[in-house]
């Protein structure tokens, strides 16, 4: 008897595998919709597959979630005779629900927060793949790291108001629960004020993936360093460039997070920053086997106190309009 029914409960979990396989392997959900039955249909089921009862059947047991899911987005589902959902929005989810009304168990109706990652991701994209938001969103450091829309997009929470953090301090406390580490380079003394809730990650990455997939950055006009969208004094075109800030992330000189230098520069001393690539450049008068003011009585005598502070003289490092050496 015992083994009867193990065997019995292991064909209906196995059944219901098979139908939570077609479901989310469907690249359609509403393809789903229509072809439901056919893997259960040619096992031999002990129970009919599982059909769709619609949102007031669900109401009956899960009323409060079903009031609040009326101030939701997804609300649309339920009205919208064009998205094929209408009056069955829950079911768009969770999957057909008759054999989980009839059973009231959990194993018997999709919970997509208990999907694997990617299975997660893929039932959420069958409506929203190729929105703007989601470019490059599949070739994310998230996504490779099993991070799914679930992990930041909440269906039911705050009555459907924990959707999508928007205000810039919930956006940040959500970032910040997993990525503790950058949150405290933001209470370094020179930083962007993200902790007081005038920016928030978002003004820099796109938690969906980016363009450029490294950093998951924002970008301005098409592919340029979305820093441009606040600091575009920065941008030029400028007649006479300054290569680095052409050529390389601002993160070479910058620490955008936060950082204990002045300007959220990477070292204590602007000189130290130019040096790491300027000490090794042979300057125009001195032997060719020289480096830039290590031989005195050069122009740049680096013992001198009057060379040490580059930019009282090179004061446009990023770029200047009129002077080749960034003088102005
Ligand atoms: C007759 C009452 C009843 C009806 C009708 C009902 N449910 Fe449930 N539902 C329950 C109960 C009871 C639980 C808790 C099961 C458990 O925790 O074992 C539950 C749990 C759930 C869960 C959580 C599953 C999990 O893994 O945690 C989801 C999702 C769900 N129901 C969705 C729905 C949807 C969608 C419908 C409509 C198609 C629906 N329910 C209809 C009683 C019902
Ligand atoms: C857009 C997809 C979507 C729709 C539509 C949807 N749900 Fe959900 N539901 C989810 C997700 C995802 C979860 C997991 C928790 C979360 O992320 O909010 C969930 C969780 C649940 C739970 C379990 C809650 C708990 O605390 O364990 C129930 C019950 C439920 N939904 C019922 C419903 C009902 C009833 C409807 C229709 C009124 C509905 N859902 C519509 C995606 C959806
Ligand atoms: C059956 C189709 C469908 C599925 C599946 C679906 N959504 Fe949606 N979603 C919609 C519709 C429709 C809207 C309303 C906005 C619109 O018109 O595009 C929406 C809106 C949203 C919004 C934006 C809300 C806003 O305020 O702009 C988010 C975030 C979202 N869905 C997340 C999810 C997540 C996470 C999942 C997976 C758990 C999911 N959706 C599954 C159809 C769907
Ligand atoms: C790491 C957290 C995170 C993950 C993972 C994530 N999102 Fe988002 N999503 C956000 C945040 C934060 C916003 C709000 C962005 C803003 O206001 O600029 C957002 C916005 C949205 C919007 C609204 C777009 C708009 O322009 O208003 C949709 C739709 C959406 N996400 C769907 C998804 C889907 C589908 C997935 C899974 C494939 C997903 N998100 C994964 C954090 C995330
Ligand atoms: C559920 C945990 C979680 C949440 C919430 C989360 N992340 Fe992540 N994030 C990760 C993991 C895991 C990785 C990959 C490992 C790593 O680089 O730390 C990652 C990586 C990243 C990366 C590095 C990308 C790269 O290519 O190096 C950025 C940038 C990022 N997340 C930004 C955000 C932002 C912005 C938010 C808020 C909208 C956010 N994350 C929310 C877990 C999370
Ligand atoms: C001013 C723009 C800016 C803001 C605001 C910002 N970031 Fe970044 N972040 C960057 C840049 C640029 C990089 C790439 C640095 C590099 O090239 O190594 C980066 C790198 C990262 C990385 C991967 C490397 C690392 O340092 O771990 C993570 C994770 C990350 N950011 C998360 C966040 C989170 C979470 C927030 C909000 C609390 C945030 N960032 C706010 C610009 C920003
Ligand atoms: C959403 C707008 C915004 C974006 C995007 C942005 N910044 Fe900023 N940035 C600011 C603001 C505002 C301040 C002034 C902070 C303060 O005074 O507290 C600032 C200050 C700075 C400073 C220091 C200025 C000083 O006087 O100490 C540097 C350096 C800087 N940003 C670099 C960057 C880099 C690099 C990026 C891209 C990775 C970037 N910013 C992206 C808004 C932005
Ligand atoms: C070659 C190194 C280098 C690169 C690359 C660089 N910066 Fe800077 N940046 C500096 C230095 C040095 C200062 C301090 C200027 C001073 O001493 O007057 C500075 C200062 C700043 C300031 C604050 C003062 C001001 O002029 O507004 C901002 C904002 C800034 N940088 C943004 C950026 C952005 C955005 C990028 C990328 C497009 C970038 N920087 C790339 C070296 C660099
Ligand atoms: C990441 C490497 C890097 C850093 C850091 C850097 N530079 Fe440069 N710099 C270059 C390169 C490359 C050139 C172009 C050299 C060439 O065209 O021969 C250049 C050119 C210049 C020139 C113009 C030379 C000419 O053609 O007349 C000046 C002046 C200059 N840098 C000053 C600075 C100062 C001041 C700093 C520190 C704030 C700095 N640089 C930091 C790489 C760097
Ligand atoms: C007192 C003003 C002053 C200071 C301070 C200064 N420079 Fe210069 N720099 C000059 C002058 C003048 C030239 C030569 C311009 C010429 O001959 O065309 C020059 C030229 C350069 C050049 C271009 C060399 C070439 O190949 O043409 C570089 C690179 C440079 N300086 C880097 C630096 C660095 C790095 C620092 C800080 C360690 C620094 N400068 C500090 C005045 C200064």
């Amino acid at each position: 008897m015992l083994l009867m029914s193990r065997r019995a409960r292991l064909q209906a979990a196995l059944l219901l595998l098979a139908a939570l396989a077609a479901i989310i392997s469907a690249s359609d959900l509403r393809g789903a919709q229509e072809q439901h039955g056919s893997p259960a249909q040619s096992a031999p089921a002990p129970n009919k597959p599982a059909e769709y009862v619609g949102s007031s059947t669900c109401q009956g047991c899960h009323e409060d979630i079903f009031k609040t899911f009326q101030t939701s987005p997804h609300e649309k589902l339920e009205t919208d005779k064009k998205r094929e959902w209408e009056t069955k929005a829950c079911e768009s989810c969770h999957g057909p629900g008759s054999r989980h009304a009839e059973s009231l168990s959990a194993a018997d109706i999709i919970q997509p927060a208990k999907l694997k990652p990617a299975a997660n991701d893929k039932l959420c994209l069958t409506c929203h793949l190729n929105q703007p938001t989601h470019a490059g969103r599949l070739n994310s450091s998230h996504v490779r790291n099993q991070v799914s829309c679930s992990s930041c997009h909440f269906i039911h929470k705050d009555n459907g108001n924990g959707l999508v953090a928007r205000k810039l301090a919930d956006i940040n406390v959500q970032c910040a629960k997993c990525h503790t580490d950058v949150w405290t380079s933001f209470r370094r003394p020179f930083k962007h004020p993200v902790p007081e809730g005038a920016m928030s990650c978002v003004d820099c990455h796109n938690p969906h993936g980016g363009v450029i997939a490294r950093g998951m950055l924002q970008t301005a006009n098409a592919n340029e360093p979305g820093c441009f969208k606040c600091h575009g004094d920065k941008r030029g075109p400028f007649v006479f460039e300054h290569a680095p800030v052409k050529t390389e992330p601002c993160s070479t000189c910058h620490e955008p997070h936060g950082s204990a230098n002045p300007w959220m520069l990477t070292r204590a001393q602007v000189r130290f920053v130019c040096l790491e690539c300027h000490a090794s450049l042979p300057g125009p008068t001195l032997a060719a086997n020289a480096t830039l003011g290590s031989i005195p009585p050069a122009l740049h005598d680096l013992r001198s106190p009057r060379f040490q502070q580059c930019t009282l003289c090179h004061q446009k490092v990023h770029g200047s309009y009129v002077d080749r050496d960034l003088f102005k």
